[in-house]
């Protein structure tokens, strides 16, 4: 069955929202609709948490397959134990660090939290975000808030309220539009129900930040074939195919001359081949494409990876809405928020990755 929903637009100042729009929101909420609101990473499709019917229609909005679970959002550390079960000392310590921010956590979930929140497991992801339009609508809703990115599943995550709208106009019944978020990558998602943490998916917060707090913080990225996943798996943000755009992404990894050779190769043969092309790159390397009819998309500054993070899925968006049949693009450093571009470029590219060794003509 399909949703057709007025859905409404409320404009709303990113840093001082006006508290009777954010209460009508609220209200709303509380009541059961599916209210879309920018946090710090990404635009969040929330609904009350504690309500499994609105936390359903969530599932339905989404397409997205009831054996993914929901990020459990709360306005302050206060309320951890209102979500979360035997919370260990690690946890509040990780949350007066991070929170309010792009951190995660994985914690026992609280019986009041209905199961289809985390499709069914005995965990629960929660954080505070750390955007003053979130922590208002959490403030006046008084309920925590379940919110996944609010993106059609398996697409890239919504960086503008415009970006919403392409995925879900008709299909929810309120986004609060604040500009664009300002880091752009979800959270990172660290699982503390395991011995030592785990990190699930890499984001906002890096792995060497929360290293500096618990050493033992490991990671092990594994990427699961879409068609393996039956039921929540054990890290189910792990999807292979995730994040993706329209257009097949192809990821160039190897030494930067010879992938800038090779971009340039591929992206001659499709051309040839009557393929719409998009390239995505830092400025500074998009002078050897200049001369070439492609789709020219620039990612920001090279030396600025927060930049390069903030841009990424937006850029995405652009070469879709420009027709592309192919965007090309390389990997960057994996470290600090260089492993959340990594990952969503990998996802992204859903086995398209090519490695280079040699130089290429
Ligand atoms: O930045 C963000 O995290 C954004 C904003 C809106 O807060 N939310 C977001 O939600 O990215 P979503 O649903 O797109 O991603 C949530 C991730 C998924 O990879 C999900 O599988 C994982 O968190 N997750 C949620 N609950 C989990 C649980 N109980 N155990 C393991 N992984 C969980
Ligand atoms: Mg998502």
């Amino acid at each position: 069955m399909d949703i057709f929903l007025e859905t409404r637009i409320w404009a709303v100042d990113p840093d001082y929202p006006d508290p009777r729009v954010i209460a009508l929101a609220a209200e709303r909420l509380r009541q059961g609709a599916l209210v879309a609101f920018p946090t710090e990473t990404v635009y969040g499709l929330g609904a009350n948490a504690l309500d499994a019917l609105a936390v359903a229609r969530i599932f339905q909005a989404k397409q997205r397959p009831a054996s993914d679970p929901l990020i459990v959002h709360i306005y302050d550390i206060s309320w951890l134990e209102k979500v979360a079960r035997e919370i260990p000392d690690q946890a509040w310590m990780l949350a007066q660090q991070f929170w309010p921010g792009p951190l995660t956590l994985i914690l026992k979930r609280h019986m009041r939290i209905p199961a289809i929140v985390s499709a069914g497991l005995d965990t629960v992801a929660v954080r505070v975000p750390g955007h003053p339009v979130a922590l208002a609508l959490l403030a006046q809703a008084t309920v925590p808030i379940a919110a996944p990115s609010a993106n059609l599943f398996a697409r890239t995550s919504p960086t503008s309220a415009q970006h919403v709208l392409e995925d879900l106009a008709g299909r929810i019944d309120l986004v609060l539009d604040a500009g664009s978020t300002s880091i752009g990558l979800e959270s990172t998602v660290l699982d503390l129900t395991v011995s030592p943490p785990m990190m699930l998916r890499p984001g906002g917060i890096s792995l060497e930040a929360l290293q500096q707090v618990r050493s033992d913080v490991a990671y092990c990225p594994r990427h699961i074939a879409a068609d393996s996943i039956v039921e929540a798996s054990a890290s189910p943000g792990m999807l292979s195919r995730h994040y993706a755009p329209a257009a097949r992404l192809l990821l160039f990894t190897g030494p930067s001359d010879s992938v800038l050779n090779s971009m340039y190769a591929t992206a001659q043969r499709l051309i040839a081949d009557q393929q719409t092309v998009g390239i995505l790159l830092p400025e500074e390397e998009q002078a050897m494409f200049a001369d070439m009819s492609v789709e020219l998309v620039s990612l920001g500054s090279y030396t600025d990876l927060a930049q390069i993070g903030h841009n990424l899925f937006a850029s995405m968006r652009e070469l879709d809405r420009r027709g592309v049949d192919a965007m090309l693009t390389h990997g960057f450093v994996q470290q600090g928020v260089g492993l959340a571009i990594w990952d969503r470029l990998f996802r992204a590219a859903d086995g398209h990755v090519i490695e280079v060794t040699t130089a290429t003509s």
